[in-house]
């Protein structure tokens, strides 16, 4: 047994939700199952963490995003995830190096080359066994954000249309991604209903558990 799984998919998605399904079914059983989460997962990590969620910090450049989110990459992988697929755990983690590509890539437009190699030199070559992607329109993203945030006000200013233009190019992204790996991709549908997606999250990862 043993793998890595990353659980990646816009905020809101239910990625939290889903891990959430599928700590309740695996912790009944006798498996060693390492849950983290990125940017974060190690003490370094969560500090960076801290930086890149700062409000305060909206001067930040794409590429600085880019290098954080991939120093606590390299923390993360070194400290936690090797360690435990060496011993033949199973590690599942809310999002991975496919969250660089799709928001610092795809979306804000940098080199996915550039972070390709970034990405191999942070890991060490580490990628996961299988990614589920949790997928969801722009639109209804955005829907949930701004259900959440002010009550139900449905207009669109320029801040949202912007958000709308770069959350439509990094779930285009994560498609690319997806397709271009289909056997170590699962893309789902984040508007099933909760009960649905776990059901299917639970087929394709009931192989690694043997
Ligand atoms: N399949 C679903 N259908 C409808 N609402 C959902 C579904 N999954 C999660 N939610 C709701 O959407 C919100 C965001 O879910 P969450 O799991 O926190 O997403 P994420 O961790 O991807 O940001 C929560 O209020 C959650 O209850
Ligand atoms: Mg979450």
């Amino acid at each position: 047994m043993g793998g890595l799984v990353a659980l990646e998919g816009p905020d809101g998605s239910g990625k939290s939700t889903q891990l959430c399904l599928l700590r309740e079914v695996l912790e009944g059983r006798q498996l060693d199952v390492v849950w983290t989460r990125e940017p974060g997962g190690t003490v370094i990590g969560e500090q960076i963490r801290t930086v890149l969620h700062d409000l305060a910090n909206d001067a930040m450049l794409p590429i600085t995003e880019a290098l954080l989110y991939s120093a606590a990459r390299a923390q993360h992988v070194a400290e936690v995830i090797r360690p435990a697929l060496a011993r033949g755990a199973l590690v599942i983690t809310d999002r991975y190096a496919a969250s660089t590509l799709a928001y610092q890539g795809y979306g804000h437009g940098l080199d996915i080359d550039m972070l390709r190699q970034i990405t191999v030199l942070v890991t060490g070559g580490v990628i996961p066994d299988l990614t589920i992607y949790l997928d969801l329109p722009a639109e209804r993203g955005l829907e949930r954000k701004l259900v959440d945030r002010s009550a139900g006000q449905g207009e669109w200013n320029r801040m949202d249309q912007q958000a709308l233009v770069f959350h439509r190019a990094v779930r285009a992204g994560y498609l690319e991604m997806a397709q271009a790996e289909t056997e170590r991709w699962l893309v789902l549908d984040a508007d099933d209903t909760m009960q649905a997606i776990h059901q299917q999250i639970m087929a394709r990862i009931e192989p690694l558990l043997t």
